[in-house]
C-alpha cells in the first residue's frame, strides 16, 4: 500500500464542508476539530499542493474566532483588570465541525492551538502572495494576535490537555511563533515586541542547565519541545540549549517510537506515531537522514492493514497498568488520527526533498 497517497486521502476525507478537520471520526472524544491538529494537517496538505484545503481550514478558523470574538474581548478586558477568569470563559480548544464549542467539561483553554493557527496562516499568506485573505480572515488573525499577546501570562492547559492553568514551554513557543509571524505579515511591530516579552519569559523560566523543560516548575522532557526548532524556529538546530533538550528527549522518551513524557499514563503512555514522525521530520531537516529514514520505516510498520496510523501504539508502555482501563472506559486507541498522518506526510516530504 502507498501510505503517502492513503494519508493524503485520509486527510482530505477528514475535512468537512465547513473546512474543519475531524481529529479522529472513529473515537468519540475526538469527533471534533482542534486548531492545533488542524493547523498541522493543513500544513501537511499544503506541502502536497492542496492549497485550497489549507485555505479552507484557515477560513473555518476565522469563522470560529469571529463567532467568539466577544468572548475573547471579555477575556482581554478581565485579564487587564486583573480579574480571575474561569477556564470555560476563555476561547475553547475543541469545536464541532461547524465551529461551535462542545458542551461538557474538557481542558477548555489551550493557547497553543491559536498560536499555531496564527503562525500557519501568516506563513501561508506570506509564501503565497497570490492568495488574498478575506476581510473575515484578516480581522480574525488580528483578534487572535491581540488575544494571545495579552492573555498568555494567564496560563492554560498544555497541548496534551493537561496541567490546567500552567505555563507550558511548547504553548509559549506557539504563542511567540504566532506573534512573530503575525508581526512580520501585518507589519505591526508591536506584536514583535509582545513576542520578545514571551521569549524573555520562556528563557528565564523554562530553560535549565539540561535544556528546555516541559513548563514552569516542571523539570522534565516533553517531546513537544521539538517544536521550538521545527516548525517554530525559535531555537536553531545548533543552539546548545536545543541540543541538550533534544538529547534529553532522546534519552528519556525514545524506545524507538517517541513517547510524550515520562509521567504519561494516557493509554499506558505508549509510543506516539505523530511524535515519532515529528522528530524524524526534525532530523530530516537537519541532515540526520539515516535516523529519519529509520523512523519512517518504523511508522510504516505501525500502519494497520487498511493503512491507518493511530495516535499511539501500546508498546514499551511507561504505565502498563493504565492501558486496559483506558481501553475499557474510552475504547481502542484513536485510529486513524489525522494528525499522525499529517506528521508522517511532513516527514516523507522532507526526506523526498533531500534525495
Ligand atoms: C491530545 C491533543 C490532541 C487531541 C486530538 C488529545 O489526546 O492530547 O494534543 O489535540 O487528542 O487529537
Amino acid at each position: 500500500m502507498d501510505l503517502v497517497q492513503k494519508s493524503i486521502q485520509i486527510l482530505k476525507d477528514g475535512q468537512t464542508l465547513d473546512g474543519s478537520f475531524i481529529a479522529c471520526a472513529n473515537f468519540a472524544n475526538y469527533r471534533y476539530s482542534w486548531f492545533r491538529d488542524g493547523s498541522y494537517i493543513a500544513l501537511a496538505l499544503l506541502e502536497y499542493g492542496c492549497t485550497r484545503e489549507a485555505v479552507n481550514f484557515i477560513e473555518w478558523g476565522a469563522m470560529v474566532v469571529n463567532r467568539y470574538q466577544e468572548k475573547m474581548e471579555a477575556c482581554i478586558r478581565a485579564f487587564q483588570r486583573g480579574e480571575e477568569i474561569a477556564e470555560e470563559d476563555f476561547f475553547h480548544t475543541r469545536f464541532t465541525h461547524d465551529g461551535y464549542e462542545v458542551p461538557g467539561h474538557w481542558g477548555f483553554s489551550q493557547f497553543d492551538g491559536l498560536g499555531t493557527w496564527l503562525w500557519f496562516s501568516c506563513k501561508l499568506f506570506m509564501e503565497n502572495p497570490q492568495i488574498t485573505p478575506s476581510p473575515d480572515i484578516i480581522s480574525a488573525l488580528e483578534k487572535t494576535a491581540e488575544y494571545i499577546s495579552v492573555i498568555w501570562p494567564a496560563g492554560c492547559s498544555d497541548c496534551w490537555e493537561e496541567n490546567e492553568g500552567g505555563q507550558h514551554t511548547y504553548t509559549l513557543a506557539s504563542i511567540a511563533a504566532g506573534l512573530r509571524a503575525y508581526g512580520n505579515w501585518s507589519l505591526s511591530h508591536k506584536y514583535n515586541e509582545h513576542m520578545d516579552a514571551v521569549l524573555v519569559f520562556l528563557r528565564k523560566n523554562c530553560l535549565t542547565s539540561s535544556g528546555y523543560i516541559k513548563g514552569v516548575g516542571l523539570n522534565a522532557a516533553d517531546a513537544n519541545l521539538i517544536g521550538l526548532c521545527e516548525p517554530y524556529r525559535l531555537a536553531t538546530w545548533e543552539d546548545p540549549d536545543f541540543q541538550k533538550t533534544l538529547l534529553r528527549i532522546e534519552r528519556d522518551l525514545m524506545t524507538p517510537g517517541l513517547h510524550r513524557f515520562l509521567a504519561d499514563t494516557y493509554y499506558g503512555g505508549g509510543e506516539w506515531v505523530l511524535l515519532t514522525a515529528w522528530i524524524g521530520w526534525l532530523y530530516a531537516k537537519h541532515g540526520r537522514i539515516g535516523d529519519a529514514k529509520k523512523l519512517r520505516t518504523w511508522i510504516e510498520s505501525q500502519a494497520s492493514p487498511e493503512g491507518f496510523l493511530a495516535e499511539q501504539v501500546p508498546f514499551h508502555l511507561f504505565a502498563p497498568d493504565r492501558y486496559s482501563s483506558w481501553v475499557k472506559d474510552a475504547g481502542e486507541i484513536a485510529s486513524p488520527l489525522l494528525w499522525s498522518h499529517a506528521m508522517y506526510l511532513l516527514l516523507v516530504k522532507e526526506l523526498d526533498t533531500r534525495k
